[in-house]
């Protein structure tokens, strides 16, 4: 089974990171395919904490092949600091290998993020102001810039020339600003390239010759299904395409290379930045349990938004990414609740229920959510799953009628049950 895509179900921050990092163990090779360093995990082994943006953790395995595919967007300042960060923790980078044909996000995308929001107002997305979006733009405008551009000083001075140009127009308070400077801009990036230039590569072709030689090709997704461009909650959703199928867009291979499809679902829901969240948890409740999960950004430090599991969106989730399993993480922080409510329906404006993901987007942004309460456990999960958090699991594998494979009980990567061992029927 060699092609295995991890994707997040809801809103982000499911704690795939962790996932990946399991299933990396006996991949051969791990893809980002989307996204960039508006992503975030951390990663905790033998007590040591390692915070990742762009690089996939699989590196942190010695000798793992560990690709940034062509449909991610990268930084290239903050993927230096961050190879110079795991260097200096002697982790071996000799394994990563970055797509020639990855856009790069250029100081004047982080300038427009943060101009568009300002533009916004009331109405701002909440992005991490990265500059995803403006790079994702320029992509699709054919004004990008590519990993491979830092490779040939002429091509990158017209590139950043043809580029910036309109940013300039764009970004006229700023316009004087050193940072919007041709020459020095274009200096910057070549030196950036000759950094890089080691870890440049056809990666799609490398993927393709591990796929075509029976090994394990994990495909990472950063975000989630409802920041999804085209099945999210948008406007509220990020610029790339975080679902499974996006999986052979971003790392260059073929649909039926996808073997196995991995959802991962946190045991709540959160969500960060502004949009609908019908489940959401205003109050102390909502708080305890962002106090339990420690539900803080990796990537901003922003308090992540809370609430109870919503069915229908993770019904949505498993039938636009094709899921084949589910990792259901943090159910450990839901062990101090008398009940448990699960949304298994939303109420529309016009007072009828529904099971269905709503296709408008009105609906869903006046859904009301339908609970069914389920009783709640507090004992701590490290020796096995009580009866009542079997009984969570079970509830959401038949709701969701597939198999919760995986379930994660704390933050270290132990703290992991899998469905075959003693300790899921623990009483
Ligand atoms: P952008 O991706 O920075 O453009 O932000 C767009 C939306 O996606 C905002 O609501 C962000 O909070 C959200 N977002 C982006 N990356 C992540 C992530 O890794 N986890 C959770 N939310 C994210």
């Amino acid at each position: 089974m060699p092609g295995k895509v991890i994707i997040g179900t809801q809103w982000g921050d499911e704690g795939k990171g962790k996932v990946v990092d399991l299933l990396a163990e006996r991949a051969h090779v791990v893809v980002r395919f989307q996204g960039g360093n508006n992503a975030g995990h951390t990663i905790v082994r033998d007590g040591e904490t390692f915070k990742f943006h762009l690089i996939p953790s699989g590196i942190l395995y010695r000798g793992k092949t560990c690709v940034i595919g062509n449909g991610v967007v990268v930084d290239p300042s903050v993927l230096i600091e961050e190879l110079e960060g795991l260097r200096r923790r002697r982790v071996d980078v000799g394994g990563l290998r970055l797509s020639a044909n990855a856009h790069l996000i250029m100081p004047y995308h982080v300038m427009l993020d943060t101009a568009g929001e300002a533009k916004l107002g009331k109405l701002e997305i909440g992005t991490t102001k990265r500059g995803i979006g403006p790079c994702y733009a320029d992509k699709s405008a054919r004004l990008g810039i590519r990993v491979q551009d830092l490779l040939d000083a002429k091509i990158l001075r017209k590139k950043i020339f043809a580029a910036l140009e309109p940013k300039k127009q764009m970004l006229r308070p700023f316009a004087r600003d050193p940072k919007l400077d041709l020459h020095a801009m274009t200096e910057e990036y070549l030196s950036y390239g000759h950094r890089l230039e080691p870890h440049i590569a056809d990666t799609s072709r490398l993927c393709w010759e591990a796929l075509d030689a029976g090994r394990t090709v994990l495909f990472e997704g950063a975000q989630a299904t409802l920041l999804d461009l085209d099945h999210g909650t948008y406007p509220f959703v990020t610029s790339s395409n975080p679902v499974a199928g996006a999986a052979c867009v971003g790392a260059g291979v073929g649909p039926t290379d996808i073997d196995e499809v991995w959802g991962v679902c946190k045991a709540y829901t959160t969500r960060v930045g502004s949009g609908p969240f019908p489940t959401e948890l205003e109050d102390e409740v909502g708080a305890h349990m962002r106090d339990r999960g420690h539900e803080f950004g990796t990537t901003t430090g922003r308090e992540r938004r809370c609430g109870w599991l919503d069915l229908v969106a993770l019904r949505f989730a498993v039938r636009v990414n094709g899921m084949t399993s589910l990792a259901l993480t943090k159910l450990d922080v839901l062990s101090d609740f008398a009940e448990i409510p699960v949304c298994t329906r939303y109420r529309l404006p016009d007072g009828s229920e529904t099971d269905e993901f709503p296709a408008h987007q009105s609906d869903f942004h006046h859904a009301r959510p339908v609970y069914e309460t389920l009783p709640g456990w507090r004992e701590p999960l490290d020796d096995g799953l009580p009866a009542a958090a079997r009984g969570y699991v079970e509830f959401v594998e038949s709701a969701l009628e597939l198999e919760v494979s995986m379930i994660g009980t704390g933050a270290d990567r132990e703290s992991v049950i899998t469905r075959d061992q003693p300790a899921y029927s623990r009483s």
